[in-house]
């Protein structure tokens, strides 16, 4: 049934109530094209402004999005919960999935050994009493970060980077403030932010970060804050070079106003120097996840920052889920302090680094043109998303359709690249190239 048919209501909280109550039955899933206002409109026999207030109360709070003709459609994670147990179709039975982004499970550390040791070190239960960060782990964390130049003041624990994100937007933003964003940029990232009911202003990535020129015109649009990406940048690899940081040091220092928030989710991993940008505002968070090292079941980020906008996130977190549990901070204190530990994260680092290098060299020697200077996915700018999505299935591959990470950047799709064999490159190669150059169709002669 056409998502026309499912959507009811005479006034404009009715009908965004009834898209919102088909987005939590999944009968709406994500990604589904809302009917045209005016079509709407005419089938309920309501005036076309009911229809237009109706998604527009949708866009704020973040559960679809629009784009000019495109129509408005069902974003990839709106913020409700749904019954379904995954948002986006799962890729047909059969195709390699490289659409989802994450760590290979293969390469993640074990948890094992260090719940073993943690139950028998861990001591009596705690209360109420321990809140915080354990002194040990704010010290741990403080070294790994200062040994990358990264200028800690003060820090604190998040439930992960988007956790992190959420609370300094939080912190320091009103609903209809723009903030820049990378474009292409991480998916959950835009879902956030739309559903924060801020007005993200993307800024263009090339190889080396955020480019100069794509900042600046999202300051003078009012930005008020600025998130990027320092290392493995999501979807396009981009890592912020010796030199874009310098020269984006230099035009934020005129705007000590701006909430810079660096998110250095490849930590660890990351097989490039880390370039900070930290401290050139007066509001300024540095995040680093554990998702992509350690796994992201942990649910865990350390938040370095200046001293008011540390104390801000930790304040709000105390008066709502009170601090991150000592329980995960002993573990992850474990996983940082064991040197086997260590070697296994290198050794993932590594051989994302092989995967991901093997496949754009594969590429280029079929003439295709990718990104992907670190981490774990690869972007290819494509004409057109709809038709490389549908070849790379048809020859077995899913992959991400750019849509999901863009703005007004051209279109792209993402290859996860972390758990490609040695023996996908040459078959995921060829099946790109003939996605991107089909051979032209066979003329009979007769
Ligand atoms: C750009 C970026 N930042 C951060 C993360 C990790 O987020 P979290 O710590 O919330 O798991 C990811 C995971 O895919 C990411 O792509």
């Amino acid at each position: 049934m056409s998502a026309r048919y499912q959507i009811g209501g005479a006034t404009a909280a009715e009908i965004s109530a009834s898209v919102e109550a088909g987005i939590r039955s999944g009968t709406l899933p994500a990604e589904t094209a809302l009917p045209p206002v005016r079509a709407l409109a005419a089938d309920l026999a309501v005036s076309p402004a009911t229809v237009a207030r109706a998604y527009q109360e949708l866009r704020q709070r973040g559960l679809v999005a629009t784009a000019g003709r495109h129509g408005t459609w069902v974003r990839a994670r709106p913020p409700v919960a749904t019954r379904r147990a995954a948002l986006l179709p799962p890729p047909a039975p059969g195709t390699r999935d490289l659409s989802g982004g994450e760590p290979d499970p293969a390469l993640l550390p074990p948890l094992g050994p260090h719940l073993a040791a943690l139950a028998a070190t861990i001591g009596p239960p705690t209360g109420y009493a321990t809140v915080g960060v354990l002194p040990e782990v704010a010290g741990a964390a403080r070294r790994r970060l200062a040994a990358d130049g990264v200028p800690v003041d003060d820090l604190t624990l998040t439930g992960g980077a988007l956790d992190g994100i959420e609370r300094l937007l939080g912190a320091h933003l009103s609903p209809g403030d723009p903030v820049a964003v990378e474009d292409p940029g991480w998916a959950n990232l835009l879902d956030l932010v739309a559903s924060l009911g801020l007005r993200p202003i993307g800024v263009p990535v090339d190889d080396e970060g955020p480019a100069v020129a794509g900042v600046r015109a999202a300051l003078a649009a009012g930005a008020r804050a600025l998130i990027v990406t320092s290392r493995a940048q999501n979807p396009t690899g981009a890592a912020v070079t010796a030199d874009r940081a310098a020269a984006l040091r230099t035009l934020l220092a005129d705007r000590p106003d701006l909430l810079l928030v660096e998110d250095d989710h490849a930590a660890e991993l990351a097989r490039v120097p880390l370039h900070p940008l930290a401290g050139v505002t007066r509001s300024w968070a540095f995040l680093r996840s554990a998702s992509k090292p350690y796994g992201p079941d942990l649910r865990l980020a350390v938040l370095a920052g200046d001293e008011t906008t540390v104390a801000r996130v930790a304040g709000r977190a105390r008066v709502g889920a009170g601090w991150v549990s000592t329980v995960l901070q002993r573990l992850a204190l474990a996983l940082w302090q064991d040197p086997g530990t260590a070697a296994l994260v290198d050794r993932a680092g590594r051989t994302y680094q092989r995967r991901r290098t093997a496949l754009l060299a594969a590429l280029a020697d079929r003439g295709v043109a990718a990104h992907g200077r670190t981490g774990i996915n690869v972007w290819l700018p494509v004409p057109d998303e709809t038709s490389a999505v549908t070849a790379l299935r048809d020859a077995g591959w899913a992959v991400a359709p750019g849509a999901q990470f863009r703005i007004a950047a051209p279109p792209g799709v993402r290859l996860t690249v972390s758990a490609l064999t040695d023996a996908d490159i040459v078959p995921l190669a060829d099946a790109v190239a003939r996605a991107l150059h089909p051979p032209p169709p066979t003329t009979f002669t007769a």
